[in-house]
């Protein structure tokens, strides 16, 4: 079934739609009224007839039984970071239909592990990846095809393949970066049924755009809003592809703080309570590298000690 197939949905409609991101009846499922109207400039009474109709044709929406909820978690996977300890930190590795935030000071392999994480999801199951392909939003200009390459070989993979396999966008602003989540709805659709699907969507960093872009109090709960809608527009990507979304947050010192460690993650609670899993990294001795699992649904609070080598992420 198509777009155009909706009741209320002709050529001139569908293309608009196609054009801001609602390119299948799953992702027009999920979109509030207000979104559709912006999008295709149509009356609100129209975009929830669409809505209603693509639900009905999607499968989506309405309770579920509980035992249909476990067939769906029965899909999720589980992304190997390379290192046993970290995906043991993890209950097995990254969730899929799941977001991951890794937050921590400059240099503490956010965006290493973002790197490693490129390359592992294009593993056979067998070796803790979903033969799939990536998306990385990289708003810093921090993606290196020559740590991919590293990283890759160490994990006795063809570099040049795992690389057509990584598909990067440089975000030049926090709008640029909303549309890109956008996009790579897009991408997935593309992809879907291919040999390599996209199971992996990497923002690093999900914050620095927005941290630098509004500053002063006023700007603040517009700030917050964005933030959340973008986050959600990520965490739907995840479950409409079965995909990690893997999202790193720097972290700021706190002045007022004078008891424990100063530093705390950009963003606040928006992004805090978004993220399904949070993950605060250290640096220590050498190649060294402190995980610690701040917040999950249904493991406990721990840490894992990892390192970050040449050939990128292991014990
Ligand atoms: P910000 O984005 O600045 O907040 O930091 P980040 O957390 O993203 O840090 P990143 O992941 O870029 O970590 C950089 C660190 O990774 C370096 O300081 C090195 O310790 C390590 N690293 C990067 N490349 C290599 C490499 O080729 N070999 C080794 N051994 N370590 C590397
Ligand atoms: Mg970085």
């Amino acid at each position: 079934m198509e777009l155009e197939d909706l009741p209320g949905v002709g050529p001139a409609i569908a293309e608009k739609l196609r054009e801001a991101g609602f390119n299948s009846l799953e992702t027009i499922a999920v979109a509030s009224p207000a979104e559709l109207v912006a999008a295709a400039e149509i009356g609100e009474a129209t975009a929830a007839k669409i809505i209603n109709s693509a639900r009905e044709a999607a499968d989506i929406g309405g309770f579920e039984t509980g035992d249909k909820i476990l067939e769906r978690r029965q899909g999720v996977g589980k992304l190997t970071t390379g290192s046993q300890s970290f995906d043991t930190l993890l209950g097995g590795g990254l969730e899929t239909q799941a977001m991951t935030e890794f937050y921590g000071e400059f240099g503490s392999g956010k965006t290493q592990i973002a790197h490693q994480l490129a390359v592992n999801v294009q593993l056979p199951l067998e070796k803790g990846g979903f033969n799939g392909s990536a998306i990385m939003i990289d708003t810093e200009n921090t993606f290196r095809p020559e740590r991919i390459k590293d990283m890759a070989e160490g994990a006795e993979l063809d570099y040049e393949d795992v690389l057509k396999n990584i598909h990067v966008a440089r975000a030049y602003n926090s709008n640029h970066q909303i549309l890109l989540v956008e996009k790579a709805g897009e991408l997935a659709e593309e992809l879907k049924n291919t040999e390599k699907p996209i199971r992996l969507i990497i923002i690093d960093s999900a914050t620095a755009h927005f941290r630098s872009e509004y500053v002063g109090r006023g700007t603040l709960a517009d700030r917050q809003q964005k933030i959340n809608k973008h986050l959600h527009d990520a965490l739907r990507f995840a479950d409409l592809n079965n995909a990690v979304v893997m999202i790193t947050n720097q972290v700021m010192v706190r002045p007022d703080a004078f008891f424990g460690d100063p530093t705390r993650p950009i963003g606040g609670h928006i992004v805090g309570h978004t993220a399904t899993f949070r993950l605060y990294l250290r640096k220590s001795k050498g190649e060294k590298r402190i995980a610690r699992l701040v917040d999950s649904p249904n493991l406990p609070e721990a840490e894992a000690v990892f390192s970050v080598s040449r050939v990128g992420v292991r014990d």
